[in-house]
């Protein structure tokens, strides 16, 4: 407890799932957390539901304009950023021949555009604070190795851990620490979209896809938000002065690299 006492966060897409788990347990180690999503509703329950340490703001990862305004709302509530969880992202799969050109350029908006300039956006305040920070981008094992059906989400992924290396070589010399984590299956709302995908295209049961896919995780079952919170917190403390510009594999056991 209070491992990041005094220190404060933004997460994008922090309204629901692994990123509203980051905020709980950033706050239980003393943080000020900011729930940045594009839905400003859920951001607001959620800010709600955790407490005074939290504040809750709109922002659309894809536009410009919303990071900036969010990244100065975050600011202005808070008093600075020392720590950026960049966790919003949609999920999309199609087989290849069926890749649509706007459900393509949609998804790596919000997942690789609008963690590279929320980054950026970040970046600039800490180098100008001079104070250093900490930056955790979210890949995925969708990232490690392509899948048949997910080709766009998966090279999203892949695109994160790429900028995880180059950010995080370009920023340390501010002090400016960039790694990423990197899950392999966790149940909740992301995941009950996936599973209806599949249902749909391998003509499986509801909870089947899940089933199996906890199945083959060595662990035993499949994650949940919870089973992540350690990574981010270690990432943000100073623990983690040294570490820089890397992916952790937080899945059970599943990936090795
Ligand atoms: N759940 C998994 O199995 C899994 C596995 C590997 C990686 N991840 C990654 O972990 C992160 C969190 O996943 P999750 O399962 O909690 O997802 P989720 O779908 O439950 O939550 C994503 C959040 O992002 C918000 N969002 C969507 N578009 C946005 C935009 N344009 N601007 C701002 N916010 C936006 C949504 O409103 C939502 O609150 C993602 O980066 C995801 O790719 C998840």
């Amino acid at each position: 407890m209070n491992r990041l006492a005094g220190k404060t966060a933004l997460i994008t897409g922090s309204a629901r799932g692994i990123g509203k788990a980051f905020a709980s347990a950033y706050v239980r180690e003393g943080v000020k957390v900011c729930i940045a999503d594009i839905n400003v509703e859920a951001a607001t329950a959620t800010a709600n539901d955790i407490g005074e340490s939290a504040v809750a703001v709109h922002m659309d990862v894809t536009r410009q304009d919303s990071i900036d305004a969010a990244v100065a709302e975050t600011i202005e509530k808070l008093g600075r950023i020392d720590i950026l969880i960049n966790n919003a992202a949609l999920f999309t799969a199609a087989p290849i021949v069926d890749i649509k050109r706007e459900d393509y350029d949609h998804v790596f908006a919000v997942n690789f555009s609008g963690s590279l300039f929320t980054l950026q956006a970040v970046a600039r305040h800490m180098i100008e604070r001079g104070q250093g920070g900490k930056i955790i981008n979210m890949a995925s094992q969708a990232g490690r190795r392509g899948e048949g059906q997910v080709a766009v989400y998966c090279a999203t992924k892949a695109a994160i851990i790429s900028l995880t290396q180059s950010a995080g070589m370009d920023l340390i010399k501010h002090q400016i620490n960039v790694n990423a984590i990197s899950p392999g299956v966790v149940d909740g709302d992301h995941w009950d979209g996936v599973d209806a995908f599949f249902a749909k295209l391998e003509n499986k049961a509801p909870g089947q896809k899940k089933k199996e896919v906890g199945e083959a995780v060595p662990f035993g079952r499949m994650g949940v938000a919870e089973d992540l919170t350690g990574m981010a917190v270690f990432l943000a403390s100073d623990d983690a002065e040294y570490v820089v510009a890397q992916t952790y594999n937080v899945d059970g056991g599943q990936w090795m690299s």
